[in-house]
């Protein structure tokens, strides 16, 4: 059995994921230190797939937690890199907080790619390392610009790093996938998303107001040069999202990669606004959303989708979900994790 590790494998993307690789037969190796996911997650995964992966609680910016585990796991074919901070907001007050962890992180992972024989890498970029981009939908030509986070611009930084060191090493290959907007959980409603405290994300500040434990949604800005004036995006399906990296690992196992770093948008290459998540709400969940229109959240961009012409054709992959689809499977983890389905 083929052995991937899998770092920040308890968090949202990161548990999907591991789902899917235990599916396709691979052993899975999590490292997580569990700062933004539960130990609980496991047993979901297991629930799912009646198979364990193996956990270990270490931290990936203390070098020597990371030694022993490839000393343990140095026959693991792949490295799928999720753990990482991953909130803007905070990124902007306490911008070396992400910078030590999303960097030195990466620079600890493929230190030890390096110096054993684990040389494939599958890497959680983002879509913000666009920017606004001028012309929509985006390739993965458009220019990548210094986003406006630091949480932002340590995925461009990621990448460069990432880049310069395959340049000094033959033998290591990547493949970075520029995420859109993840949503929704597994359809078995066992494992989904889990932001701790008041989210900052779309779709589980939805949720969490349809079942009572927020007041309201604030709309951020209803005056965007879009068709109902609410921002833009493209909302990928988490699972989705998931089983585009184990086509990424199959295809560096079979060598079939044409650069040693690849980079692919993952979205479902459609835009829909903020007010048409709404809408798709309050159909699947058949209730009315509480939500009022407020000022423009600060450094949101107006628009945003993939062209994913490139991960269609070269990777095989394509988005499947509904946007219906994916928003009912966010609130049946929503009623499942607090009890009310
Ligand atoms: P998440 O916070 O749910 O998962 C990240 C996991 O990494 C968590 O379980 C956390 O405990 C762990 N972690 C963080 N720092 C760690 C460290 N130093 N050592 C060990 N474990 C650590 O986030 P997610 O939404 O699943 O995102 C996964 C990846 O995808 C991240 O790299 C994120 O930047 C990227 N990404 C996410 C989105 C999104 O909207 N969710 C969009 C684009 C890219
Ligand atoms: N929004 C609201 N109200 C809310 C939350 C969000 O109206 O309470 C709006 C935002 O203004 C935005 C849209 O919903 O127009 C989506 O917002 P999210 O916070 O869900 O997602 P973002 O596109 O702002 O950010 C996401 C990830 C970031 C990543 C970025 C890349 O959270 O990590 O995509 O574009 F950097």
């Amino acid at each position: 059995m083929e052995k991937v590790i899998i770092t920040g494998g308890t968090g949202y993307i990161g548990s999907h994921t591991v789902v899917e690789f235990l599916n396709a037969g691979f052993e899975t190796i999590i490292i997580d230190n569990l700062v933004n996911s539960k130990i609980e997650v496991l047993s979901g995964i297991e629930k799912i797939c009646k198979r364990k992966p193996v956990f270990y609680q270490e931290d990936i910016t203390d070098i020597s937690a990371i030694q022993k585990i490839f000393e343990e796991h140095k026959d693991a074919v792949a490295v799928i890199h999720f753990a990482a901070y991953k909130s803007v907001g905070e990124s902007v007050e306490n911008p070396l907080k992400y910078y030590h962890n999303n960097i030195q992180g990466l620079v600890n992972l493929l230190r030890k790619m390096q110096n054993t024989g684990v040389k494939n890498l599958v890497f959680s970029s983002s879509c913000t390392v666009y920017g606004q981009p001028e012309k929509l939908p985006v390739t993965e030509k458009s220019p990548v610009i210094k986003p406006e986070s630091p949480y932002g611009n340590t995925k461009k930084i990621n990448e460069e790093i990432i880049e310069d060191t395959i340049k000094t090493n033959s033998e290591i290959n990547c493949i970075s996938l520029r995420y859109f907007n993840p949503i929704g959980a597994h359809p078995s409603a066992e494992i989904g998303e889990f932001p701790l405290g008041v989210p900052d994300n779309l779709l589980p500040y939805i949720t969490q107001t349809a079942i009572g434990l927020r007041e309201k949604l604030s709309v951020f800005g209803n005056d965007y040069n879009t068709p109902d004036g609410t921002a833009i995006r493209d909302y990928i399906n988490v699972v989705d999202l998931a089983k585009a990296h184990v086509i990424a690992v199959n295809r560096l196992l079979e060598k079939k990669n044409k650069d040693r770093l690849e980079v692919f948008n993952i979205g479902t290459g459609e835009g829909v606004s903020v007010m048409e998540v709404i809408r798709s709400f309050e159909k699947v969940s058949n209730q009315k959303l509480n939500y009022k229109i407020t000022g423009r959240r600060p450094g949101d961009i107006e628009k945003v989708w993939a062209d994913t012409t490139k991960a269609n054709k070269i990777l095989g992959w394509k988005a499947e979900k509904t946007l219906d689809e994916t928003i009912l499977s966010a609130w049946e983890w929503e009623k499942k994790i607090r009890n009310k389905s």
